[in-house]
């Protein structure tokens, strides 16, 4: 009884595996600076990582720094390491001072933006409309969105979690067509986890992964739902990445404070490999 109890639980693990393995998602680790580092400080970070970076076919790895920063570090980006917009606006001109167009990060070869930041939602009055308008200006100006979702502190106190997710995610994706979903990372980031240290269990960070990845299989179907690289983010550092990577439904990392750290960063693009 036991043995046949035991090669049961061994064919299931082996099905899991085999399942990963068939719906590969190369793992993305990606740092957002957010308003740290001068352009030296910034010259100074990628001369020291952009040789120590795992290679682009086990790992994809991006910076996200201050726009004014795109043109020198896109020119000493290493083999992998790719260099990212923080945010984008959602007309492609005109008078909108201060404003960054997609039209200007594509002129400078940039490949990924940020949408949808948590701090972008707060400080700056971003709504789900407004995300869905820059994932369409990303898109026509053929950038690829990490769209940033996740809830507040007093909404998940409340078991408001799975709504808001699901708002978020319905809100960012109106009218954006299955094709363009190949181009598109989401990154989970629950509020009360970013910058406080308090990372969500992996279980919970794995979970709610999960519900978003169901909620883009209810949009897209089951292929796109499979293929689509969702990350996490809030708190995440070299101590806690191996186990929150180790998770089904996480494929990669959006990292604030420990990537503005050369040494950290480097630590966890590695930790993504194995
Ligand atoms: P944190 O930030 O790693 O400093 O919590 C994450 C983020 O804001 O993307």
């Amino acid at each position: 009884m036991m043995r046949q109890l035991v090669i049961v639980v061994m064919i299931v693990i082996a099905n899991k595996n085999l399942k990963r393995r068939e719906n590969y998602r190369k793992p993305v680790i990606a740092g957002n600076w957010k308003m740290f580092k001068t352009r030296d400080e910034a010259l100074f970070f990628i001369l020291q990582v952009s040789e120590a970076m795992p290679s682009s076919k086990d790992v994809e790895t991006i910076v996200f720094a201050q726009a004014p920063l795109m043109r020198c570090l896109i020119k000493r980006q290493g083999l992998n390491l790719k260099i990212g917009a923080q945010n984008l606006f959602y007309e492609d001109e005109g008078a909108f001072t201060g404003e960054i167009s997609g039209p200007l990060l594509k002129s400078y070869k940039v490949e990924y933006v940020l949408i949808g930041h948590s701090e972008r939602r707060a400080y700056f009055y971003e709504t789900d409309e407004i995300v869905n308008k820059k994932i369409q200006a990303a898109l026509r100006n053929t950038l690829r969105p990490i769209v940033c979702v996740g809830e507040r502190l007093e909404e998940r106190e409340n078991n408001l979690t799975e709504k808001v997710l699901e708002r978020q995610i319905k809100g960012a994706f109106e009218g954006v067509k299955a094709i363009d979903m190949k181009n598109i990372i989401i990154a989970y980031e629950p509020v009360w986890a970013i910058g406080t240290g308090k990372t969500a269990t992996a279980e919970m960070a794995d979970d709610a992964c999960g519900f978003i990845r169901n909620e883009i299989e209810k949009l897209y179907g089951k292929l796109i739902a499979e293929e689509i690289r969702i990350q996490y983010g809030g708190s995440v550092k070299p101590e806690n990445i191996e186990e929150l990577l180790s998770k089904e439904n996480i494929d990669g990392a959006l990292i604030g404070g420990a990537s503005l750290d050369p040494d950290k960063f480097i630590a966890m693009a590695n930790a993504a490999v194995k």
